[in-house]
C-alpha cells in the first residue's frame, strides 16, 4: 500500500467541479490584479477569524513581514519568538530590520512557553511572535497578558492554524483573533492552501489594517501617489478565486483530520517508544500536522518510507542553530526543549483524505517497528 504524506489529488479530485469555474469566471474577467475575489476573501477570512479585517498578501511570509515591516524596527530591536517553528517566522522578522530572540517551547504542546517570553522581555523588545504549530493555539491569554502588561505587539504566525480555536474563558476565540494581527498561509499543502503562494493579514485595528492594505500596493491607495514605502505583495486573484471556492470544505476538512488524528491515538496507545501530540485541554487542534515523539526516529522514518508511506521531520533543525543565525551567538543546550524535540518529531499523512485501511496501514508498520 502506498501512503504518502500529503495527496493533494485526492482533494482535487473532489472539488474541481467546484474551483474549475471559479477560476473561469476569473479568466472570462480578465481581472488577474486585485479583481473582486481578493476583497470577497478577505471578508470571509476575517469572519473565520472573528477579526475586523483582512488584508490579502502575496505569502505567509509577507503576512509576517509586513505587520513588522510597519513597526519601523531599528537596528538592535528585538522580537521574541519560538526556535521550533517554520524559518519564515525568524526570517521575517530579520527581514524587517530586528533581531529574533528564541525562547524555548513548551514539551507538551510544542508552542512557544509564555513565562519564557516573559524573563526575555527587555526595553528593546518590539513584538511577540508566537506560532501556533501545527494547527494548535499557543497559550495566548498567557502570552497577550505577559504583552499586555509592556504595551508590546503581539504578531500570530497562524500560517498553520487557520480556523484553531481555543476556550477562553468560556468562549471560542480563533487563531489570529487575539494579537494585534494574525499570519496565514495558503500555501497549497496547508488545511486552506491555494494552488501557488498566497497569505492573508488578519486584524481588528483599522488603522494597521489601512496601512498593511496601502503597504502591500507600494504604500499608496490611490494609483501612483505613495504614502510611504511599501512593497509588491498582492494576493492574486486566481488564487483569491480558488481559495473562495475551497473555503466552504475547510471546517469538515479539518474535523477529518482531528478524527483521523483521534484514530492514530487510539491505535498508538500503549507503544513506549511512541508519545502522540498532546491536545492542550483548551484547544481544538486543526491537525496540520500529526507528530509523534518517537524513539530512534530517522530509523522508523527510513523503515516506513520502505514500506510506502511517507513522513517528514517538522523541524529537525530549531532555528537558534542555523547557520545563518550564527552571529546571534546561541548555542547547542541553551534552549534544551526545542532542541531535544527537534531529534524525536516525526509527521505523519493526516490528510482529510486518508481512508481506514490507510491509517490501519501507518498503525501497523509503526507497531511493527518496534515489535
Ligand atoms: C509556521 C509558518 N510560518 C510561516 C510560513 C510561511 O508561509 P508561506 O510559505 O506561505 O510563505 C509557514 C508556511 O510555509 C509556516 O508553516
Amino acid at each position: 500500500m502506498n501512503v504518502p504524506l500529503l495527496d493533494l489529488g485526492a482533494q482535487y479530485q473532489s472539488i474541481r467541479d467546484e474551483v474549475l469555474p471559479a477560476l473561469q469566471a476569473v479568466v472570462e474577467s480578465q481581472q488577474f490584479i486585485m479583481g473582486p475575489a481578493v476583497a470577497q476573501l478577505e471578508a470571509a477570512v476575517a469572519k473565520v477569524s472573528h477579526a475586523r479585517h483582512g488584508v490579502g498578501c502575496a505569502s505567509g511570509t509577507d503576512a509576517l513581514l509586513l505587520p513588522l515591516k510597519i513597526l519601523g524596527l531599528r537596528p538592535g530591536d528585538e522580537v521574541i519568538t519560538t526556535p521550533f517553528t517554520f524559518f519564515a517566522t525568524a526570517g521575517a522578522i530579520v527581514n524587517a530590520g530586528g533581531t529574533p530572540v528564541f525562547v524555548d517551547i513548551d514539551p507538551a504542546t510544542f508552542n512557544i512557553d509564555p513565562a519564557a517570553v516573559e524573563a526575555a522581555l527587555t526595553p528593546r523588545t518590539r513584538a511577540i511572535v508566537p506560532v501556533h504549530l501545527y494547527g494548535q493555539l499557543a497559550a495566548m491569554e498567557r502570552l497577550m497578558a505577559v504583552a499586555g502588561r509592556r504595551g508590546v505587539p503581539v504578531i500570530e504566525d497562524a500560517c498553520q492554524a487557520i480556523g484553531a480555536r481555543r476556550s477562553i474563558d468560556g468562549e471560542w476565540r480563533m487563531a489570529g483573533e487575539l494579537g494585534w494581527v494574525g499570519a496565514y498561509s495558503f500555501f497549497p499543502s496547508k488545511n486552506l492552501g491555494a494552488w501557488g503562494d498566497a497569505g492573508m493579514i488578519v486584524t481588528s485595528d483599522d488603522q494597521a489594517a489601512e496601512r498593511l492594505r496601502k503597504f502591500r500596493l507600494h504604500g499608496g491607495a490611490k494609483q501612483y501617489h505613495h504614502d510611504e514605502v511599501g512593497t509588491n505583495s498582492r494576493l492574486d486573484t486566481l488564487q483569491a478565486a480558488i481559495l473562495l471556492a475551497k473555503l466552504p470544505h475547510l471546517a469538515a476538512w479539518s474535523a477529518a483530520r482531528r478524527q483521523h488524528a483521534e484514530y492514530y491515538g487510539r491505535g498508538l496507545a500503549g507503544l513506549p517508544q511512541v508519545t502522540p501530540p498532546t491536545v492542550d485541554p483548551s484547544n481544538e487542534h486543526i491537525f496540520h500536522q500529526y507528530t509523534l515523539r518517537v524513539e530512534r526516529r530517522d530509523e522508523l522514518q527510513a523503515y516506513l518510507k520502505a514500506k510506502g508511506i511517507g513522513t517528514a521531520v517538522y523541524y529537525p533543525v530549531p532555528l537558534h542553530l542555523q547557520k545563518c543565525f550564527s552571529a546571534l551567538g546561541y548555542r547547542t543546550g541553551q534552549l534544551p526543549v526545542a532542541e531535544r524535540v527537534a531529534g524525536e518529531v516525526l509527521s505523519l499523512p493526516v490528510y482529510p483524505e486518508l481512508t481506514r485501511a490507510q491509517l490501519d496501514y501507518v498503525v501497523d508498520a509503526i507497531r511493527g517497528f518496534y515489535r
